[in-house]
């Protein structure tokens, strides 16, 4: 990895570390160079490309449609920004649940072609063999169990899994076998708090919440959803960082009036 001289590029060695000296993980989304420099610059140990860029740069309504080459061209634009984060790249729907050659190549398309750090794919023991082959190649892969938005017809509601023994006790195998075949994390989502804190505390690697409660390792969120930019999607487990529907939106407004108004551009503001 080439890295901006005096950065420290987080790894998935650092994210082990953490987790073991009890250091909470934040994890963001983000999709293109602009906002991925300013997560970058902000702090962020992972930067996650998201098919939920299916969602909120192209939206569609579910995280379906997105295509490889659609994430690639995202992802090649984030990693392009990031110079300390880990950028984690989800692999879409249909590109690693046919079978485990076709897993691997996505994988290995993302790495090649974005730069990528990692690989990020739902599911539990069902896509073992995939998981499997893309880790021998070298590629870091992290897990996703709980609410798998990919799955979501056969769901039916993005309301919260595993309130039942008999989910919660498939997602704590399935935690335990992405584990087992060498997943750096798994992230965790909208399931019982306290699901998730047995779960985390079953784990050696890192746990990464989303609607799973304060007991994981970390934490992480959609861009636009905690700086307010989709207005009106507020589930209970975002907390809105900002607003910024309102700002930009104001100040669009006050552009197209003083466009009207033509006091835009002023004397100062032209050749
Ligand atoms: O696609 C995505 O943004 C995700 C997060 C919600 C974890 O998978």
């Amino acid at each position: 990895m080439s890295v901006h001289k005096e950065t420290k590029r987080i790894t998935t060695h650092t994210l082990q570390e953490m987790k073991n000296s009890g250091e909470k993980i934040a994890m963001l989304t983000a999709y293109d160079y602009s906002m991925a420099t300013i997560v970058d610059d902000a702090g962020m140990d992972i930067i996650l490309v998201g098919d939920s860029a299916s969602n909120v740069m192209a939206g569609h309504e579910t995280t379906l449609p997105i295509t490889l080459d659609q994430m690639i061209y995202h992802a090649s634009s984030v990693v392009r920004a990031a110079k300390r984060a880990l950028v984690v790249v989800d692999l879409p729907f249909g590109s690693y649940q046919g079978n485990s050659k076709e897993a691997l190549n996505s994988a290995i398309r993302i790495m090649k072609e974005a730069g990528a750090h990692a690989v990020k794919m739902e599911g539990g023991v069902e896509i073992a063999e995939s998981v499997s082959r893309i880790l021998t190649a070298g590629i870091p892969v992290m897990g996703h169990l709980g609410l798998t938005p990919q799955s979501i017809y056969k769901f039916g509601t993005y309301t919260v899994r595993a309130k039942h023994e008999a989910e919660a006790k498939k997602l704590k195998e399935d935690a335990l076998k992405l584990q087992e075949l060498g997943c750096f994390g798994i992230v965790l989502e909208k399931i019982p708090a306290k699901l998730a804190a047995e779960v985390s505390k079953s784990l050696s690697i890192p746990t990464i919440g989303i609607g799973a409660g304060q007991h994981c390792d970390g934490q992480v969120l959609v861009i636009h959803d905690m700086l307010g930019i989709n207005k009106g999607f507020k589930p209970r487990f975002l907390r809105q960082y900002a607003e910024l529907y309102d700002v930009m939106n104001g100040a669009i407004k006050n552009y197209v009036s003083d466009i009207k108004a033509k006091k835009f551009p002023n004397e100062k503001e032209q050749y």
